[in-house]
């Protein structure tokens, strides 16, 4: 079943049936304000922090779902009847009204028509501007004279989310709100700058700013008071809780339109007559709505596709590439599951996320990687969870709470061994090569950073840190410690072995001796390089089990993952691993996902392991004591799904590897809705796995490493394009049957337009490269401003 089409001409996934299973969300804003939203203007908005400055409010997790949001109703003043621009709250019956929702590029688009009157709500937050824009568009189609009105509706939040959840003794009694000029001001009074503003392009005929007077006893967004009476009461108060409130009264004639706008905003009531004036006129909204077009354009522009596959160009080209940009942008913990409870840098998935989009948001990559830096301890852990603000030279208090709650100490920002997670910062070395071979920029490891816990020192000795500690920390067999957790939040091996880690380090060492290498460090090249090789000795006596890799051993020393398993028989991330990380050896590493495909393959993509536990096994961690079939235990887990495409790309194997995309990309599940339920643009965290009967359903969209990693895999080992230190490599590993593929890239200045051809119909091997029609032995890194026409001839050098 289909709930939508994608419309890539304009960007857009379009929702044509709007009464989805569930909700489906988009991301609003690039720099400070941020939205997240659903298709039925459901959602919230926050600045900076989600967890400490939320702006409204959301009640996640309950019924009705996702409420309340950005709402605009209009009500027949004749009729008294009345509706909201996107089909939630008020929820006509959809025979006698027709509702779309449109998602684009930071920003969302709500479309109906009822009556006769078509009407338009645009939600974004313009560029260089705290205020999140309602543009609305009204029509008079019905061909007679109309008396309506126009409400706005919003509620406001107690900016912190513990303030606003719990502790209502002290919360109710210090937020009010005032009203002056068609300006409403909310007051956060325990707050020196605790103002939000909301205000529109019209002088307001009513206003409430009292939630419960708008609502009214008894109701819900669905029949609020203040709207079936078609005029709002005119209340402020100190105190309670706070809305939105204006209406405007209008007439048009028949044919005739209006544009309005809405605006809720950071800052005081002045902010907000700074804001309106500047966004009164409709042709600044276009503007600022065409200015946000340019920002994606120009990030967009980094890398476009043209391959076989519609799924791939259409993912690579917008969504996923979108998709990995709002992981880096806003970290992982703003949307409909994660409400903003823990914020800050999660280390590994920042870690992760921070290499995929260096080619389009380097200045960004470049922050979270720096910011990493500083959250390594001396030992060479990561801190698993913290806030970058801690280690900021002027430290603004993000919050400050009217009830007493201890300061954290230093220490306690600092957590010890107990809390470290064995793979944290090993991510972080591959994020900084990958971004001085996309940048050029070799001075980036010179730069001076201070650990968590102590003295300062270069980004490359931080490096050589986070090597060490990994060589350090080994089990009784030799292989890295699971410690908390591995990448695996639970698999709680503590002092047992963790084979994906020694994995993790063989790349990790792989890639820092290149770079040693590169910067002319002679010793730490052959140090690093032969560590590396005792690491692979190690695994490759320890971990093959016969047929595939083991996942490691419990603190007992018992394998994890061996044939002799009846549950968690095999893993995803340990063989994907094995094979990726350039360790397993061709036979080995064949059978190794030979395995994969046989016991983890379904129509959805990869299992993380099967069959999944249903005995439990706290030696093996709390992956024991959840569900079988839903996330970490049995589930279709995304993330590690690109590993294997990756992995199978290095096998040579891009039939297989073609096969593993497909099955977990979500727009080859855009007619499958009854099953998958999520949206189709986004890869979600995990989808429920053959064990559970909601086998195919996808939950978790947006925040998950799967999209930087999808993108990852798919531009640099399938489509085979990798940035070095020199130049480019295209080596690309595809399905026999693909002609070929073109594409357009960025690469430090210059634009590289590349056509790989197949004519032999190979999976892999480059046979000839043409710079310019001239034959070449390889793509250099070409003058700032320059082109060049790339084509690359795929042959029979290795077999298909
Ligand atoms: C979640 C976490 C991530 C972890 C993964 C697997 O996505 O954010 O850190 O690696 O689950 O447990």
């Amino acid at each position: 079943m289909q709930y939508g089409h994608f419309d890539n001409e304009h960007r857009e996934y379009v929702i044509d049936r709007i009464d989805l299973p569930t909700s489906w969300t988009n991301y609003l804003g690039t720099e400070d304000m941020v939205g997240v939203v659903n298709h039925t203007a459901g959602g919230y908005v926050f600045y900076k922090s989600a967890e400490y400055h939320r702006i409204t409010r959301f009640r996640p997790n309950g019924t009705p779902m996702d409420r309340p949001g950005h709402y605009i109703y209009l009500r027949d003043d004749d009729t008294g009847e009345y509706w909201s621009v996107s089909w939630q709250p008020v929820g006509l019956p959809l025979g006698k009204a027709r509702y779309t929702c449109r998602h684009g590029l930071s920003y969302s688009v709500y479309e109906c028509e009822y009556a006769g009157i078509y009407a338009k709500q645009t939600l974004f937050i313009p560029r260089g501007e705290n205020v999140e824009l309602w543009d609305l568009e009204i029509e008079n189609r019905s061909g007679r004279a109309r008396s309506l009105s126009v409400f706005s509706y919003a509620e406001f939040s107690f900016h912190h989310i513990d303030m606003d959840n719990r502790n209502f003794q002290m919360s109710l009694y210090a937020a009010g709100a005032s009203y002056a000029d068609g300006v409403i001001q909310q007051e956060l009074h325990y707050e020196e700058n605790g103002f939000q503003y909301f205000t529109a392009d019209f002088t307001p005929d009513s206003f409430d700013t009292v939630r419960d007077s708008f609502i009214g006893p008894y109701r819900s967004e669905t029949n609020p008071l203040g709207v079936e009476k078609g005029s709002l009461g005119g209340n402020t108060e100190k105190g309670g809780n706070q809305c939105a409130g204006l209406h405007k009264r209008f007439s048009l004639t028949a044919g005739a339109g209006l544009r309005a706008c809405f605006m809720l905003g950071e800052g005081n009531a002045a902010a907000g007559n700074r804001v309106r004036e500047k966004f009164t006129a409709p042709e600044s909204r276009d503007a600022a709505l065409a200015a946000l077009a340019a920002y994606w354009d120009e990030k967009l522009s980094a890398l476009q596709v043209n391959t076989p596959s519609q799924a791939m160009n259409t993912m690579l080209n917008i969504w996923t590439l979108y998709q990995s940009e709002v992981n880096v942008m806003f970290s992982r913990f703003a949307s409909f599951i994660e409400v903003g409870g823990r914020t800050g840098l999660g280390y590994r998935d920042t870690a992760q996320d921070s290499m995929t989009v260096q080619h389009s948001n380097p200045a960004q990559c470049r922050l979270r990687i720096l910011q990493l830096l500083r959250g390594l301890t001396k030992e060479g852990y990561g801190l698993h969870l913290f806030q970058p603000e801690w280690f900021e030279e002027k430290k603004q208090p993000a919050f400050r709470s009217p009830t007493v709650i201890p300061t954290p100490g230093r220490d306690e920002m600092i957590h010890g061994l107990k809390d470290a997670c064995s793979d944290d910062a090993l991510w972080l070395i591959t994020s900084i090569v990958e971004y001085i071979r996309e940048t050029g920029d070799d001075a980036f490891a010179g730069l001076p950073v201070a650990y968590a816990d102590g003295p300062e020192d270069t980004v490359y000795e931080h490096m050589k840190t986070i090597l060490d500690f990994s060589a350090r920390m080994v089990g009784r067999n030799g292989v890295c410690q699971g410690l908390r957790a591995d990448w695996n939040d639970c698999l709680n091996l503590g002092g047992g072995e963790s084979a994906m880690v020694s994995f993790l380090h063989v790349w990790a060492l792989e890639h820092f001796a290149e770079l040693a290498r590169h910067l002319g460090r002679t010793e730490d090249a052959e140090h690093y390089g032969a560590l590396r090789q005792k690491v692979i000795a190690v695994c490759e006596e320890k971990l093959w089990d016969g047929e595939w890799y083991l996942r490691g051993f419990t603190a007992s020393g018992r394998p994890i993952g061996t044939s002799g398993d009846a549950e968690g028989k095999v893993h995803l991330e340990s063989n994907a691993w094995a094979v990726l990380s350039g360790c397993a050896g061709r036979q080995r590493g064949e059978k190794a996902m030979d395995a994969v495909a046989e016991y983890l393959g379904t129509p959805w993509g990869l299992c993380l392991n099967a069959p999944a536990y249903t005995v439990i096994d706290d030696e093996i961690g709390f992956v024991t004591r959840v569900y079988p079939g839903l996330k970490e235990n049995g589930a279709i887990f995304s993330h590690p799904n690109p590993w294997a495409w990756a992995a199978e790309c290095r096998l040579g194997r891009g039939k297989r590897a073609m096969e593993l995309y497909d099955a977990l990309c979500p727009y080859n599940q855009n007619d499958k809705i009854e099953v998958r339920r999520a949206e189709p643009y986004s890869y979600c965290q995990f989808v429920t796995g053959p064990s559970h009967r909601h086998f195919g359903e996808a939950h978790h969209p947006f925040m998950t490493g799967t999209g930087g990693w999808s993108y990852y895999a798919t531009t640099r080992f399938i489509l085979g394009l990798r940035p070095q230190f020199g130049g480019l490599v295209v080596d690309p590993c595809i399905p026999p049957e693909w002609e070929g593929f073109s594409l357009t890239r960025r690469f430090r200045g210059a634009e590289y337009r590349i056509r790989v051809e197949n004519p032999q119909h190979v999976c892999r091997g480059v046979v000839q490269i043409y710079i310019d029609g001239e034959a070449v032995d390889s793509i250099p890194v070409l003058p700032e401003g320059g082109a060049a026409d790339v084509r690359v001839v795929l042959g029979s050098k290795e077999e298909a």
